[in-house]
């Protein structure tokens, strides 16, 4: 058994080291200078309760981006300094965010063990590569992101530290090949377990789904289906997945192969960025003849989702809201019921609609996933999701960009069940209009300024709360600017007080709700790297089944206009037209 010794390196603080909402992402030439990711794994370590190091058991693993291989073998070889027991980690460092959770949550080693946290090295759906972002997460023992109070601790430490642990002569571990290596240092043995968690990940999803009834569908030669996996770590999961277990064509993937660089794209899903899966679903430019009848994306850790039928685009508030209304009868995992459902208050109010009709407990929390976390915790939460493309449930404690897929396959799957063989399938199209006919449909897009002046847009937010002291002047300037749209009755500051611990988030966004349902939400981003980024969410509710099949930019013309010139967009931002194109 190789022996190791720990040594004590003299490091002195970086500035900046604060996590954000999804950890420390900066760029791969930042995390590269010497002691930069040390100072900060080890003021992580620090801000851990003792007896979540010593001794423990640490899933250190990501998306596979530029730096992880590095990164795994540093923070490998600062665990067994610090007294780590065990440190589990992915073939080639490869594990999405979702896996991560579902690891921490479910796998229990040879030896009985479990573990206690997870260092997930992910940038989420940034560009990679030497000269693009790379990034650090801490997880909690739950499967969730760490609570403020520790990330709060972690940078705390960070401005403090003195000094860190490693052990320098550990060898590195080749992770590619699956194994335990155990060594042997002062505090007694550390293993290295480097295992295939899609293993994990797959018996998971074999719990919350009847894999057969998908299987019929896509064996359905009517059904054609295509993923794009943008190059990120979903690829890996789509190909055991959708191929290996649930039959589909390997010619149905895009891009699975994971890169370091994401193949030089920008992994997000969405419809600027997913362009190949976009033109093959018929939607892009140099439209595809014969689209597939489904086909869905991820981000670089597969946390986020997009969905889309033939030349059509399901937006993710919709997508929430169907897979709530349609859950309890095509997942198995929620055949007894929902304990309730959520959303992130700029994503629409379709779930909203669903979970009246369908009496289920409904909550409107902050943007961001954690909010989520502690109401699933409390069992008071079965399917969330964010206008952001995330969705997800109380499997695990991440939005889970397969596990969407999955779910609208299994409901494709119950609609035609008993029409496999007939002339034509319910299409993702069908399932969505029928929605709209039931429970009416909310118009969305939302209009993103990126790298805006930061005064610049605290003011037009400082403006827009102002004008919310006197609603009668808000209806008549609105009124002189469209005559067609409903009076605003009631606008704030979005506020919420997390029923299960009782903290409170103020400041979460600026609200102008219309009469007729319609909303207009004004937020600044909390992930933008440059300036800031002011965020208009344009929402019209329309009732009336006869009028669900218009065209959205049609639809929402009219608040687009109201948006933009009650927030005197383009007075304080110089700025003519949104960055993202509409
Ligand atoms: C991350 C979080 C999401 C959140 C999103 C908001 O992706 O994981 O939960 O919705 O950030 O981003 P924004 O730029 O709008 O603050
Ligand atoms: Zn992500």
């Amino acid at each position: 058994m190789v022996l190791f010794s720990v040594t004590k390196k003299a490091t002195t603080p970086f500035d900046g080291q604060k996590p954000g909402t999804s950890g420390l992402r900066k760029k791969v030439t930042v995390f590269q200078q010497p002691h930069y990711l040390q100072n900060f794994v080890q003021s992580t370590f620090n801000a851990l309760p003792a007896d979540k190091v010593k001794g423990a058991t640490i899933v250190v693993s990501g998306d596979g981006r530029y730096f992880s291989k590095d990164a795994v073998q540093i923070i490998t070889k600062m665990a067994a300094a610090n007294g780590v027991r065990r440190v589990w980690v992915g073939q080639n460092s490869l594990m999405s965010t979702p896996a991560v959770s579902a690891v921490i949550r479910e796998r229990i080693g040879a030896d009985g063990s479990k573990a206690t946290g997870a260092f997930i090295l992910t940038a989420s759906h940034n560009p990679g590569g030497p000269t693009e972002d790379f990034g650090i997460k801490y997880n909690m023992e739950n499967g969730g992101p760490a609570p403020e109070s520790v990330t709060d601790k972690i940078f705390s430490n960070t401005t403090t530290i003195t000094e860190y642990l490693i052990a320098e002569d550990l060898p590195d571990v080749d992770i590619s090949v699956v194994g335990v290596t155990t060594f042997s240092g002062p505090e007694g043995p550390f293993d290295v377990d480097v295992f295939d968690s899609t293993i994990d990940y797959i018996k998971l999803m074999k719990t919350i789904f009847d894999f057969e009834s998908i299987k019929k569908l896509l064996a359905s030669p009517k059904f054609t289906f295509c993923y794009d996996a943008l190059h990120g770590v979903a690829g890996t999961y789509a190909t055991r997945i959708f191929v290996e277990e649930l039959g589909a064509a390997e010619s149905s993937l895009l891009n699975c192969v994971p890169k370091e660089d994401f193949g030089g794209g920008h992994p997000d899903p969405n419809l600027t960025y997913a362009k190949e899966l976009v033109d093959r679903m018929g939607l892009g430019k140099s439209s595809n003849a014969e689209p597939p009848e489904f086909g869905a994306a991820a981000d670089g850790d597969a946390d986020r989702n997009m969905i889309l039928g033939k030349r059509f685009f399901v937006t993710p508030s919709d997508s929430v809201a169907i897979i709530a209304a349609n859950a309890v009868q095509s997942i198995p995992y929620f055949s007894s019921g929902l304990k309730g459902v959520a959303r992130s208050m700029p994503t629409s109010a379709a779930l909203d609609v669903v979970a009246k009709n369908l009496n289920l407990k409904f909550f409107e929390v902050p943007t961001g996933w954690k909010f989520f976390g502690n109401l699933m915790d409390a069992g008071m939460c079965s399917i969330c999701g964010e206008e952001s493309f995330g969705t997800g449930s109380d499997h695990i404690r991440e939005k889970d960009g397969i596990w969407a897929v999955l779910a609208w396959l299994s409901i494709l799957a119950f609609k035609n069940k008993d029409n496999l063989g007939g002339d034509k399938l319910v299409t993702v199209e069908d399932i969505v209009r029928q929605h709209w006919g039931t429970y009416g449909r909310h118009y969305y897009t939302r209009y993103d300024y990126e790298n805006v002046d930061a005064g610049a847009a605290k003011e037009l937010m400082a403006n827009l709360v102002s004008m919310q002291s006197s609603l009668s002047d808000v209806n008549k300037l609105i009124k002189e600017i469209r005559s067609d749209v409903s009076d605003v009755v009631a606008a704030d500051e979005f506020e919420y007080k997390d029923p299960v611990d009782g903290s409170v988030s103020k400041h979460q966004g600026v609200r102008y709700l219309f009469g007729d349902g319609s909303r207009l939400v004004f937020r600044l981003s909390g992930t933008g790297s440059v300036g800031a980024t002011i965020r208009v969410y344009i929402e019209q509710y329309e009732k009336d089944s006869s009028k669900t099949g218009r065209d959205s930019q049609d639809a929402l013309a009219p608040l687009v206009d109201v948006a933009l010139k009650l927030s005197k967009m383009q007075e304080y931002t110089g700025r003519s037209a949104p960055t993202n194109p509409q």
